[in-house]
């Protein structure tokens, strides 16, 4: 990847200097990318937002690595609950961290927006229009990112003024738009279109290339375990009853065969 492409990328896991120097190199490395100078991380990654478990442990544990964590407002539930999360996260790191605003979520989005606001921390909204809550993050010059499926979403979240802009492709998970492009073709559309810093999130490459102690020794490992324990205890849960399913729908199947063949004995 050239030198200006990747200037404007804050995060390319495929970036050979990021997979194939050792990971100490890596850590002892000075990022300074245009995210690390928005966010004030060390690292140009991003944790994402996790509807359910994307709480301020795993926010904090995140940021004292280095990356910039995020905790999910969702998550919180109430502003009040947020205020406290946010603090409790300050408390328990050095590093830097987002609020989430998953704005498919009914959940009362203007107040969250004052407590953000008030506690300079900066924003990430998500999975809709962040239109109504503009005016206010511009006039209080609040750090603002937008999360976006499709490339013509993030454009306009440019447009309206975000800092940043997140591109999820389709390997992503969790957030999907029927209308969405893998993650390297949206990437390089939306590069040509957007002059603010564009993040490309791809845990699918993440996770496979990079080395191991990143996750191992960065304190990221209980939170990772465990999602990814329940998510293999669940799948495995769910192919053996759709393979019940299955066998039972066969037998019944098979009898109906044997009666109909009886029938027209
Ligand atoms: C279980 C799960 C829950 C998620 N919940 C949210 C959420 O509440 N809000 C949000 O903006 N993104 C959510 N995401 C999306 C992630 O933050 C991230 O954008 C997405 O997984 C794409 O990045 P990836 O390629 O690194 O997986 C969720 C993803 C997963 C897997």
């Amino acid at each position: 990847m050239s030198g200006s492409l990747f200037n404007k990328v804050a995060v390319v896991c495929e970036q050979p200097s990021v997979c194939y120097t050792r990971y100490h190199e890596v850590q002892d490395m000075k990022w300074k990318t245009r995210i690390t100078d928005l966010l004030g991380c060390k690292y140009p990654i991003l944790q994402g937002a996790f509807a359910g478990f994307g709480n301020w442990e795993f926010a904090a544990s995140v940021a004292n690595t280095g990356a910039h964590g995020m905790i999910t407002a969702s998550v919180s539930g109430t502003p009040e609950k947020l205020k406290e999360d946010i603090r409790m996260c300050r408390e328990a790191t050095e590093g830097t961290f987002s609020v989430n605003f998953t704005l498919t979520h009914s959940i009362p989005w203007n107040e969250m927006l004052e407590i953000c606001i008030e506690e300079r921390v900066p924003l990430e909204t998500a999975a809709y229009k962040p239109d109504d809550l503009v005016p206010r993050i511009k006039e209080t010059g609040l750090t603002w990112i937008h999360k976006a499926a499709r490339v013509k979403d993030a454009i306009r979240a440019a447009k309206l003024g975000a800092d940043a802009v997140i591109i999820v492709g389709l390997e992503g998970t969790g957030f999907k738009s029927s209308e969405q492009l893998p993650t390297m073709i949206s990437l390089v559309w939306a590069l040509r279109e957007i002059d603010v810093p564009v993040i490309a999130l791809a845990i699918t490459l993440w996770r496979t290339q990079h080395p191991g102690p990143v996750i191992f020794e960065g304190g990221l490992i209980p939170a990772m375990v465990w999602t990814l324990l329940v998510s293999i205890t669940a799948f495995t849960a769910l192919y053996f009853l759709l393979f019940n399913y299955r066998v039972l729908i066969k037998r019944d199947e098979d009898e109906l065969n044997n009666l109909k063949a009886l029938l027209r004995r």
